[in-house]
């Protein structure tokens, strides 16, 4: 396949370089079509014949959009303890079919001005496998205008977790919240109220976990969210029940759900492995909230992607660090569901690459001119469990160990290939995006 604008000649600016050939999905279902892709890495045209380039023609597999994940830990920098960094988080969401990361800012130290901003910044440069959007740690003691010159988005912890030990109270969230709505980033929340907690509780598993951090903690801070002031693009992370998404709809507040949220339950393991913030729930729960997906009303897929070693996760639940890893299987395990057809591609691709690259201000997620050619090519034959032998992130574990997936076959970034059979051939030429929210239409390349 000839790479764009790598050797020889340059073509000018927005000639065809190349054409993807094969079935994707364009307007609610699979058509063969041809993407022509020009020199930039973007998507020129699509149609059914594309000609003045050569082709790559994929056969009988699909081509979709790349996913764009919102919510990730790759944990640099993060300590000499760290489970993962950008350069191992970076190739492993690469793997899975993420294309575009949104990474938390619960670092050590975590991103609270802007020269912790700076630095991480400084640290994707020639590191990262795809492209990072980084998020910077929201409190009235931050200096959040200087934040924000610089943010992706911003984050607000409403309850301790990993790396999270001060969080602010219901007066001054609602400040917060106000102070935020003039700088016009996304800003995502950590929705549990630790006042629900029950405290005092003994947890030895994840049953008891959930009973220590209970969904009514949730839905309670979930209450203070709901009627945001009125520029704030607010979004909740991690959402687990299903009256949270019904809240969430009503009030016309975007969120998140997670893959181990969707897929499993506070019975699926018996140890720290299991035990995640917030909580995994009962499977009556989890069974409400994977309908609710099914049916397109969570808005977005995240995979809260976090990291922690398996010697960290081998301690005492009770001591254990709360998290699990899931940027490389998230689109594999759905792409899974859907081959079972428990899940419409469609539903999946609206929350997976469309609607989080949007939310983001990201020319991505669609197959259509005007944006990146950021593409996976996938083979729903070609199916197998997981395995954390196999896998890439470097905290060698899975929840999702033996669980049925479906890998990209190939993966573009910007029209070149990242990944090839499954394996990353690409380079680390990924960097830092920051939203641009302007129409589509009217945006000029980068
Ligand atoms: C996350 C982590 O380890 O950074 N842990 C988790 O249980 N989800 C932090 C977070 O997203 O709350
Ligand atoms: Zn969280
Ligand atoms: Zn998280």
């Amino acid at each position: 396949m000839p790479r764009a604008g790598v050797e020889g000649e340059q073509p000018a600016d927005g000639d065809i370089a190349w054409i993807l050939a094969g079935r994707a999905w364009i307007r609610d279902r699979l058509e063969p079509v041809e993407i022509a892709i020009d020199n930039r890495g973007w998507i020129h045209s699509v149609g059914k014949v594309r000609t003045g380039a050569p082709h790559h023609d994929v056969g009988d597999a699909v081509i979709l959009p790349a996913a764009t994940d919102l919510h990730v830990h790759f944990r640099e920098p993060g300590g000499l303890d760290a489970a993962e960094n950008i350069a191992t988080g970076s190739v492993a969401a690469a793997l899975g079919g993420v294309t575009l990361a949104g990474d938390m800012p619960n670092n050590l130290p975590p991103i609270a001005d802007p020269e912790a901003l700076a630095d991480k910044a400084r640290r994707v440069g020639g590191r990262s496998a795809v492209d990072l959007l980084l998020y910077a740690s929201a409190s009235l003691d931050h200096p959040l205008e200087r934040l924000a010159s610089r943010a992706g988005g911003f984050k607000i912890y409403l309850s301790p977790t990993t790396g999270i030990d001060a969080v602010p109270n219901v007066a001054g969230t609602a400040e917060l919240l106000q102070r935020l709505s003039d700088l016009d980033l996304p800003v995502s929340v950590h929705a549990e109220d630790p006042a629900a907690f029950a405290h005092g509780l003994d947890a030895q598993n994840p049953a008891d976990w959930n009973r220590r951090r209970p969904p009514e903690a949730e839905l309670r801070a979930i209450d203070r969210l709901l009627s945001p002031p009125p520029r704030l693009r607010l979004h909740v992370a991690h959402v687990t029940t299903q009256e949270s998404v019904r809240r969430l709809h009503l009030a016309g507040v975007s969120f998140e759900a997670t893959p181990h949220h969707l897929l499993l339950s506070d019975r699926s393991g018996p140890d720290a492995r299991f035990k995640v913030n917030p909580p995994l729930r009962p499977e009556e729960e989890r069974r409400e909230l994977w309908a609710a997906f099914v049916r397109g009303e969570i808005p977005c897929l995240a995979s809260d992607h976090a990291p922690h070693s398996a010697d960290a996760k081998g301690l005492p639940f009770d001591r254990a660090p709360s998290g699990v890893p899931g940027v490389e299987t998230m689109l594999p395990l759905l792409l899974a569901r859907v081959r079972a057809r428990e899940l419409g591609l469609g539903t999946l691709l609206a929350a997976a690459c469309d609607r989080p690259a949007r939310w983001l201000g990201q020319p991505l997620g669609r197959i259509a001119p005007g944006h990146r050619a950021n593409l996976v090519v996938v083979d729903f034959r070609n199916h197998r469990p997981l395995s954390s032998r196999t896998l890439r992130t470097a905290c060698g574990w899975t929840p999702f160990e033996g669980w049925e997936a479906v890998f990209p076959r190939e993966h573009y970034r910007d029209g070149r290939r990242i990944v090839e059979d499954g394996e990353y051939v690409g380079t680390p030429g990924g960097g830092v995006v920051r939203p641009e929210y302007v129409p589509v239409a009217k945006r000029s390349p980068r």
